[in-house]
């Protein structure tokens, strides 16, 4: 396993939407494993997708039991969302726009289907914090960051902060 590097906001590279994943072969597990031992090494963070470590596959992995313990770790492959409902209003952060906590409209309920690693298709409905963190790891890997929903004055604001972060 290997710690992978996380893109940090505004790299133009989160912007890229990811392929389609047609073989879940050993690359594939390789890459969810380290992506799982990427994500458990940052503290508070309950998800990751794969467009965050520059890899363009439409994978994200999930975990809200993670204090950087492995416990409930859900890998999401091919995920479509294929109904949402309502509209909840949830402070949002993410490991590639790290310190930054903004608050975010999304859909309350969605219904969503993805494989996992084994290949077998899953249709759940989910709602709560799992709902929001499904639809804030999907946009990931359609190239979208939470940051892209604020007001422009917010986004430039992050920008610099990230700019004085990482220089
Ligand atoms: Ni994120």
């Amino acid at each position: 396993m290997a710690l992978l590097e996380i893109l940090h906001y505004p790299d133009k590279r989160l912007h890229l939407v990811a392929k389609p994943i047609s073989k879940i072969d050993d690359e594939i597990k390789t890459l969810v494993d380290n992506m799982a031992e990427t994500m458990y090494n940052e503290s508070n963070s309950i998800g990751l997708a794969a467009t965050q470590v520059n890899v363009q596959k439409r994978v994200f992995i999930v975990d809200h039991s993670a204090d950087n313990e492995p416990k409930n770790l859900l890998v999401f492959i091919n995920p479509e969302i294929i109904s949402k409902s309502g509209e909840v209003i949830g402070e949002e952060g993410c490991l590639s726009v790290p310190g930054v906590y903004e608050k975010v409209t999304r859909a309350e309920k969605i219904t969503c289907r993805h494989q996992d690693l084994d290949g077998k298709t899953h249709e759940a409905k989910y709602d709560g914090l799992m709902a929001i963190c499904i639809q804030h790891e999907l946009d990931h890997l359609d190239g979208k960051v939470f940051v892209d929903y604020l007001s422009v004055l917010k986004q430039n604001f992050i920008k610099k902060k990230m700019k004085k972060l990482f220089k």
